[in-house]
């Protein structure tokens, strides 16, 4: 089961052996009076959520992961939190996987992120990102979740997916979580209430999947393709069309070279 280590001082654990949500609980117990900031983890997950109600199984082995904490930030600035967990979990693929990049040498996959929260290895979905929020009392509570595929790649969501054991990458999800918290201690730190989130916005640039190539971005009500350019200071997504236009997109779901 998934231990207490590498918790910052400070962060609480719940570790569960097998649980529906870990965003569901984080969110319940912030309900409760829970302020965090406390992971919530498990390396099986039943009744996970997706982005754009689609559904997140996590099987055995995997490891689903929710960071509560309870701000004063507005929610539009809390969202920004997404970067600094998905450049989180990229360092943390990169101190795991250490080894394996020594034995797999070119083989070795390459880690990109792709707007606004997945983690992809060569292309394909490792991981994604739900974040939550919801007001409680004059506060916000924010649940950041964080999936990734480790041992199996359920598929599901329009990116093909893959997982590390796959990839040739034999880790546990007790190490790849341990290396997560401290990742996340340090983005975070970075983020601080959104007044880091120019440095945040700076490293997700550098790791961008398709940055300058051809997109389309299906929002909920319309298709916008042109040219992927930026993410913006509020992590929109920046789409310069065809017409010389720019778009700026606050959500949606992007597809790489769609002519
Ligand atoms: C996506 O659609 O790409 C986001 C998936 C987010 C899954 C994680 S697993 C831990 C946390 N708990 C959930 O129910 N969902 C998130």
């Amino acid at each position: 089961t998934l231990g207490p280590r590498a918790i910052a001082a400070g962060t609480k654990l719940a570790a569960f052996d097998q649980i529906g949500s870990t965003n569901a609980e984080a969110m319940l117990r912030a309900r409760d009076g829970e302020r965090g900031p406390m992971w919530f983890v498990t390396p099986e997950q039943t009744a996970g959520r997706g982005r754009r109600q689609r559904v997140w199984v996590a099987p055995r082995g995997n490891l689903a992961s929710s960071i509560l904490e309870v701000t004063d930030v507005q929610p539009a600035v809390a969202a920004t939190l997404g970067f600094a967990a998905g450049l989180s979990l990229e360092a943390a693929l990169q101190k795991v996987s250490i080894e394996a990049a020594l034995r797999l040498g070119p083989d070795n996959p390459k880690y990109t992120l792709k707007w606004p929260n997945d983690v992809l290895a060569n292309g394909k979905k490792l991981s994604g990102i739900l974040l939550e929020a919801e007001a409680v009392g004059h506060r916000l509570a924010v649940v950041v979740g964080i999936g990734t595929n480790v041992v199996a790649a359920p598929e599901g969501t329009p990116t093909p997916a893959v997982s590390l054991a796959a990839l040739g990458i034999q880790i546990g999800a007790e190490e790849l979580f341990a290396a997560l918290s401290d990742a996340w201690v340090e983005f975070r730190g970075i983020w601080d209430d959104g007044r880091g989130f120019p440095e945040i916005r700076r490293l997700w640039l550098e790791r961008a999947a398709g940055l300058g190539e051809r997109v389309a971005v299906q929002t909920g009500t319309a298709t916008v393709e042109g040219i992927f350019d930026t993410i913006d200071e509020t992590g929109c997504l920046i789409v310069r069309t065809a017409a010389g236009e720019r778009m700026q997109v606050s959500a949606g779901e992007v597809y790489f070279g769609t002519a």
